[in-house]
């Protein structure tokens, strides 16, 4: 038995207004929130228990999820009174873990898709011998994430959560977000106080002399953090660039559910997800986008690089780029919405074409 813990307790707060009601790993990423995907790629790895660190929304994640059985695993739930942080998360989800004090439990944070060997990293992590392993991966601009500098032989050499300033970035190599914890290193967490593992468990451990060793893994890696990264993501899983036994069709320019209505003369590309009942009209364009269930695309409409959420209605011949619309907004006929552009709930824009400028 190889047990996990998500850590879904954030508030994803970039993401608003759409986790205005849902927390950011229940958003459906190409139809499928992010954690059932997770679940997916964990359970393909040997996973049979996981137990969810929630804290922000708890009750969205036990209404969807149950008790796993219908993903084919075990789950069990460690809601947070006080949002504990990603350390004290982990500790606090300790009391329902069945794994012995030298046994393996992977930890992931619950808005990374990724495509990494995670059978392969449990196994280095074995072959190592190691406390924690971290997957690692490289990106273009690491400041917005932990550098993790590893030693020739995979050993993690130092841990710095988003250095304040660009000389402080002496790796491109950053923490991927996923761990393999030896049981009785969480343990060791101190419980009951909010603990940033990243700032304080990881630095303190290496302190000591604890082995944390890199598993580097050049596949797909994303982090769903942002508006734009969350498309992405999105049209990535629809595209088959990012790999998911949970989604919910096949790979290809689009992925139309059933129940979904495109007019023949509609124009769908770039990984565009179309949720259930949701319609695109005549000669609209939806390139690279998320539709949520019920959204509506009226003809002619120009829609790139964007999320619609549930039940959202846009005008016709309006175009949008970049722009995050909330469930059930509203945006009239002819608009025009630049990248960074949110719409919230409730909200309708009139038929004047108005223009937002970018916050990104
Ligand atoms: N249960 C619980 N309680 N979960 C939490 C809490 C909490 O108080 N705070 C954050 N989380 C969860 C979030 O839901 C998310 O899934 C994960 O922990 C990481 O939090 P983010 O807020 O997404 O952090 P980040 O993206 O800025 O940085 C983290 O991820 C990067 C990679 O994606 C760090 O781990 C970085 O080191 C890393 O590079
Ligand atoms: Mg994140």
């Amino acid at each position: 038995m190889v047990e996990a813990v998500l850590l879904v307790g954030g508030k994803g707060s970039r993401l608003r207004p759409l986790t205005v009601t849902t927390p950011k790993p229940m958003l459906p990423v190409a139809g499928v929130p992010c954690t059932e995907h997770q679940i997916a790629r964990a359970r393909e790895a040997g996973v049979t228990r996981v137990v969810l660190g929630t804290s922000y929304k708890a009750e969205v994640f036990s209404e969807y999820f149950g008790d796993g059985s219908r993903f084919g695993v075990e789950l069990v739930y460690a809601p947070e009174d006080v949002p504990l942080g990603t350390g004290g998360a982990i500790r606090h989800v300790a009391e329902h873990l069945q794994s012995g004090p030298d046994d393996p439990v992977l930890v992931l944070n619950g808005d990374i898709l990724s495509g990494h060997d995670i059978a392969g990293q449990l196994k280095q992590w074995y072959a190592d011998g190691a406390d924690v392993s971290l997957y690692l991966t490289r990106v273009e601009d690491p400041r917005a994430y932990g550098l993790v500098p590893t030693a020739p032989d995979g050993r993690v050499l130092e841990f710095l959560e988003k250095p304040e300033s660009l000389e402080q970035c002496t790796t491109d190599q950053i923490n991927a977000g996923c761990y393999v914890f030896r049981r009785s290193i969480i343990d060791e967490i101190p419980a009951g106080r909010p603990v940033s593992v990243e700032r304080e468990t990881f630095p303190e451990l290496l302190a000591r002399g604890a082995r944390l060793t890199g598993f580097v893994d050049p596949g797909y890696w994303l982090d769903l953090g942002t508006p734009l990264a969350f498309v992405k993501g999105s049209s990535d899983l629809v595209l088959g660039h990012a790999p998911s036994p949970a989604l919910p069709g096949r790979v290809g320019e689009a992925l139309v559910v059933p129940g979904a209505e495109v007019a023949w003369d509609a124009h769908l590309s770039g990984g565009t997800f179309v949720g259930a009942g949701a319609t695109v009209g005549s000669g609209a364009i939806v390139v690279g986008s998320a539709l949520f269930d019920g959204a509506v695309i009226a003809a002619g409409a120009v829609v790139r690089g964007s999320v619609i959420g549930r039940g959202a209605i846009i005008g016709s011949g309006a175009v949008l780029d970049g722009v995050v619309v909330g469930d059930r907004a509203v945006v009239g006929p002819g608009n025009e919405l630049t990248r960074g552009a949110r719409v919230w709930p409730g909200v309708a824009l009139g038929d004047t074409a108005v223009r937002f400028s970018s916050d990104r």
